[in-house]
């Protein structure tokens, strides 16, 4: 089939309508698709494309090998990653073992930052549950400094949960 998802961003609209934007894209694009990968694959593109300022996008899983104590690298758009994170290390790894949303003004201040891009300075890393479980955490790198506020993680915890249940 050859379709084309033409997604146009407008910049000049207040962040949270534009975070509407993003949900909206997401929802159409994973409704009605099954599989994981290719729903967490458009998710992460999305986010590159609507998300200013930013240099790294994508998904970290829970390893279900992994004891459930282990994220490991998901679909992403940005530079080659950190390939496993154990819980409670780095931006990720809390998020995880917390099930709280890290909003990260300067990472180099964050102790156990894992610096997987040098370029990155702020970090947003948000739990995604599906049925009251951490599945995954959805990380978002900017090379500027308190890049994220609280609307950007209110929209990314909203994108988290319209699209848990396709990922
Ligand atoms: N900085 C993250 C690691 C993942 S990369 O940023 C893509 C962390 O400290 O968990």
């Amino acid at each position: 089939m050859n379709r084309m998802y033409d997604f146009s961003v407008d910049e000049a609209l207040p962040k949270p309508e534009r975070y509407r934007q993003l949900i909206d894209a997401a929802g159409a694009l994973v409704d009605g698709e099954r599989d994981g990968v290719a729903n967490m694959a458009n998710v992460a593109a999305l986010m590159w494309d609507f998300l200013p300022d930013i240099n790294w996008a994508g998904f970290y899983r829970v390893d279900p090998e992994g004891e459930g104590r282990e994220l490991v690298l998901g679909p992403f758009a940005g530079k080659p990653a950190c390939i496993r994170i154990p819980f409670g290390v780095g931006v990720c790894g809390t998020a995880a073992a917390t099930g709280e949303t890290q909003l990260i003004e300067d990472v180099e201040a964050f102790p156990g930052h894992i610096a997987c891009d040098a370029a990155s300075k702020s970090e947003l890393v948000v739990p995604v549950q599906r049925d009251g479980r951490l599945i995954a955490v959805i990380d978002i790198d900017s090379p500027h400094l308190a890049r994220f506020d609280r609307e950007d993680a209110a929209g990314i915890e909203a994108l988290a949960a319209r699209i848990c249940a396709a990922i």
